[in-house]
């Protein structure tokens, strides 16, 4: 079938999985991002016949055109979720079909074709189902899934390209930040901007990381873990970090974030949202100023920062400098508020709370 909602997966068995042996070392201590599992998805699409060749087949290199269009103009697009051992031995995902709908709106932002939301869903679940031996069985571990689609027509006009390819692969991971959940210390850029009103803040595209990363160089040079970007317009309030959302939690109980707009709408931020209001906390998004960050930071008004995405989860900031120098919030403890929304989420996730929302997703 090709084209419409559903499509028939064609499964390739890699005929050269890695032995169990080499895989449980490699599982040992993957980090982030370093140790791939042995299969992929992958989908293609030409203008005309739509979404054909679904397939499961062995992880391997895609051979490229030089002149394939998002080797020019990176017209390309990904998101980022993952499965869980749960503690009744079965496996799950969080929210995929909110991964599922964001990777819709980007696509749309970025004039790309659009996968119908259910195919993405059948491609996390064909993955899954194959490389399930993968999936880390340890508290801190889980398997994290990576779709993309990029314009892979060849072509060197500058238009929305007319075939694009998806792709799902998968990685064993650990903590996000090789400190673990210890208080994050964070640069806030004088220099760089991350989007501007109009741009393409809120669409998980690669350039958006792209243009993050001399940032975050500065940061890693400032010994600093992460870097906060300020908004474009003014480069006063705060927008996000180069991966992740921010949270502020006050003495009163109040929780505030940043607005939507130009930064990426988290779905971990979105279930802090919810997680929190259903905690009794009264929570607002607004705009946060930098000087109002550092004011209420000195005052005592500001007892918790956090940070919040899907690799991160939820980790505790501690301390930001910035070019005048540096302040810490709380002394730079974790606070109780950002461990107690922390635990809250893991154990929804790993089937230790009930789920209330319909967030969790079983791999049958
Ligand atoms: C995620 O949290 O999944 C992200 O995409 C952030 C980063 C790893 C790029």
């Amino acid at each position: 079938m090709s084209g419409g909602d559903k499509l028939d997966f064609e499964i390739r068995p890699n005929p050269q999985p890695v032995a169990a042996a080499e895989r449980a070392a490699l599982m040992a201590n993957p980090g982030f991002g370093r140790v791939f599992t042995d299969h992929m998805v992958t989908i293609r699409y030409a203008e005309g016949k739509g979404w054909y060749d679904a397939r499961v087949e062995a992880r391997g290199p895609i051979p490229m055109d030089p002149a394939t269009a998002v080797l020019h103009y990176a017209q390309e697009i990904f998101e980022g979720l993952k499965a869980y051992q749960a503690v009744d031995g079965g496996i799950t995902m969080f929210r995929p079909d909110a991964n599922a709908a964001r990777f819709a709106d980007s696509a749309q932002r970025m004039a790309m074709a659009p996968l119908p939301e259910q195919v993405f869903l059948d491609s996390l679940h064909h993955l899954i189902d194959i490389d399930r031996a993968w999936i880390p069985s340890g508290e801190g571990g889980s398997l994290y899934l990576r779709p993309f689609m990029f314009g892979s027509e060849v072509f060197l006009g500058v238009r929305p390209a007319n075939e694009y390819l998806y792709v799902v692969i998968a990685s064993p991971v650990e903590s996000y930040f090789s400190s673990g959940v210890k208080p994050l210390t964070v640069w806030a850029s004088p220099t760089y901007t991350r989007a501007a009103p109009g741009g393409t803040g809120a669409a998980k595209c690669g350039g958006n990381y792209a243009s993050s990363l001399i940032a975050k160089a500065q940061a890693a040079e400032n010994d600093c873990d992460d870097v906060i970007f300020l908004d474009a317009v003014e480069r006063r309030y705060v927008d996000e970090m180069s991966g992740m959302n921010i949270f502020f939690v006050y003495d009163d109980g109040t929780l505030a974030t940043p607005t939507l707009g130009t930064i990426l709408p988290g779905i971990t931020r979105e279930s802090v949202l919810t997680l929190a209001r259903e905690a009794g906390h009264q929570v607002v998004e607004r705009q946060v100023g930098f000087d109002e960050w550092r004011a209420d930071a000195a005052s005592g008004r500001l007892r918790e920062v956090f940070a919040c995405g899907t690799a991160a989860v939820i980790t505790p900031i501690g301390t930001v400098r910035h070019p005048g120098g540096e302040f810490a919030i709380a002394g730079g403890e974790p606070g109780s508020v950002t461990m107690g929304l922390r635990q809250t989420l893991v154990d929804i996730q790993r089937g230790r709370t009930e789920d209330t929302h319909g967030w969790v997703h079983r791999i049958a």
